[in-house]
């Protein structure tokens, strides 16, 4: 299995210094940036344009993946891709999603499935032929700084198991450095952390934590 990367969740990240804090996160050893766009249709919450992923980009390096939360994600895969995504994530649960996952294919970026934490791990089956990374929501989508869900813990070990070993498998929502070591036991590979690692005292400690080190 691939080796375990942190993803820092930007949602959580103090955007009157986004500069600061993704050399932060650099510093601190994240190998990707987790960007979370939602449209207040599929989630109760309004984020963010691929304007930012353009800021983002001209700061940073470093691999972005758009987690996409919304409705319609293939009218947003070009914009962001464009605008300079190396991922994109898409919900399975989505009649869109494989349309998306083609086109951001197709466009250069990697595809990847998401599953909120409702879901069940045979709904990611149907993508395996066109993702190349998978994510396992373990709040409700939406928000940082959320309780993780205890009933979707062992949902990481089938998901683990119907992608295989190959693909990168992220759990995102609610991980902590209390719960990353079992997370990262169960399976998962790319932690994404938003406030535990933007909101940690100390960041090098939290991001070693969390990387189940
Ligand atoms: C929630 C987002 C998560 C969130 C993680 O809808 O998908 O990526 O930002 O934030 P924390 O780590 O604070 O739960
Ligand atoms: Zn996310």
């Amino acid at each position: 299995m691939p080796d375990v990367k942190l993803a820092p969740s930007l949602l959580a990240a103090d955007f009157a210094d986004l500069a600061g804090e993704i050399a932060s996160a650099r510093d601190c050893g994240a190998k990707l940036l987790h960007l979370d766009v939602m449209d207040n249709h599929f989630v109760p919450n309004l984020s963010f344009g691929p304007k930012i992923m353009a800021a983002v980009r001209k700061l940073t390096d470093l691999k972005v993946i758009v987690h996409l939360m919304v409705a319609d994600p293939k009218s947003l895969v070009e914009a962001f891709v464009d605008a300079g995504a190396d991922g994109i994530l898409a919900h399975a649960e989505l009649p869109g999603c494989r349309e998306a996952l083609e086109l951001a294919r197709r466009k250069g970026a990697s595809p990847g499935a998401a599953v909120n934490p409702e879901t069940r791990p045979a709904a990611m089956e149907s993508f395996l032929d066109v993702a190349e990374h998978v994510l396992v929501m373990t709040v409700h989508p939406g928000f940082g700084g959320q309780t993780i869900l205890p009933e979707v813990f062992d949902k990481i070990g089938d998901v683990r198991r119907l992608v295989g070993e190959r693909l990168d498998m992220a759990v995102d929502g609610g991980v902590t450095v209390e719960n990353a070591a079992r997370i990262v036991a169960l399976g998962a590979n790319v932690i994404v952390a938003g406030t535990a690692f933007f909101g940690a005292a100390d960041r090098k400690l939290a991001a070693r934590r969390l990387v189940g080190g």
